[in-house]
């Protein structure tokens, strides 16, 4: 099958290319080789490689910058995903669209289902939630929409890299601990993508890895963690905060677990712990260091 790649250097490309199926042909672009907010070029793209699939991994994911960022974060999230389900469907091709849980208010103390209501607290969710109505008032039956949550990757800018950076150079961190979701390895939800795109599912499915967190909890797994692979020398104390005292521009949900269920059922694949996901990140990020 031949697949179109866009946003093939962002954190969910990067472990996508790491783990391509065997019968998944893929042309990888990057920004520079697809714009995804410039339709021209999407639609010359999609025309020159006639994809069976595309995969969305291309955002605007920079939260709070979206707050004074609008058009920019629309334009991306939005715009682009239109651009792409609109070549899509020109030629025949299916889409695997990845969305957000910051979709949700975060108002639930129960994991969200896929049809719960959204209501985003800020311009990124919202942008991100745009984008899936549009992808799916274009082509319905044949766009897969993946909502995930907290990805971190050892490529790329993330929470858990964050904390390392902070943890080696700090004498303690403050980290909130009254925001809850799953921390998830992209390397994770990229398996779910390949398996969501070689079993042509459609729809809405919740990605996440398993179980459930705070930041706080995060930065205590990732402090452990990364003390037992040597990639920290020394312990830290870390201190939980509440997010009133940690002001940013864009609201968060303070609960935005993702229920997985009729996900796992139409995969026939359940995501495993974060923790355990974690440690994989973690060693690649050693492995990059030269062990
Ligand atoms: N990161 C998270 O915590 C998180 C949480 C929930 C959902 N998601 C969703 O998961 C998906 C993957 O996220 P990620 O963490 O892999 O994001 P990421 O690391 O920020 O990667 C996004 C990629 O999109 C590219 N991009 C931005 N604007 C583009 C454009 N106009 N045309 C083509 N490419 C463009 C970026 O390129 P540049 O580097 O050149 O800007 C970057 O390579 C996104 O849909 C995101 O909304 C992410």
């Amino acid at each position: 099958m031949r697949v179109l790649l866009a946003g093939a250097t962002g954190q969910l490309g990067w472990e996508l290319l790491r783990i391509i199926p065997e019968e998944m042909q893929v042309t990888a672009c990057g920004r520079a080789e697809l714009d995804i907010q410039d339709a021209t070029q999407v639609e010359t793209v999609v025309t020159d490689v006639r994809p069976d699939i595309i995969i969305n991994a291309a955002a605007y994911t920079a939260v709070d910058r979206s707050e004074d960022e609008r058009e920019q974060a629309y334009a991306v999230n939005a715009r682009g995903a239109e651009n792409l389900a609109i070549a899509a469907r020109s030629v025949g091709s299916r889409l695997v669209h990845i969305s957000t849980d910051f979709i949700f208010d975060g108002r639930k103390s129960e994991p969200y289902l896929e049809n719960d209501r959204p209501n985003p607290l800020g311009e990124y969710g919202a942008s991100k939630l745009l984008g899936e109505q549009r992808v799916l008032a274009i082509l319905a039956d044949k766009t897969a929409v993946i909502r995930t949550a907290w990805v971190y990757s050892a490529h790329g800018r993330n929470f858990v890299k964050t904390m390392l950076g902070l943890m080696a150079e700090r004498d303690s961190v403050r980290v909130v601990a009254d925001q809850v979701g799953t921390p998830t390895w992209a390397g994770s939800l990229a398996q779910a993508v390949w398996r969501i795109a070689g079993l042509d599912l459609v729809g809405i499915f919740h990605w996440t890895d398993a179980g459930v967190a705070s930041w706080y909890d995060l930065a205590v797994a990732v402090q452990e963690e990364a003390l037992r692979l040597g990639l920290l020398v020394r312990a830290v104390p870390i201190i939980p905060i509440r997010t009133d005292s940690y002001p940013t521009k864009a609201r968060r949900p303070p609960y935005s677990v993702l229920d997985k269920t009729s996900t796992c059922t139409a995969m026939q694949l359940c995501p495993l712990h974060w923790r355990v996901n974690l440690r994989k990140m973690l060693q690649d990020v050693k492995d990059q260091r030269g062990g």
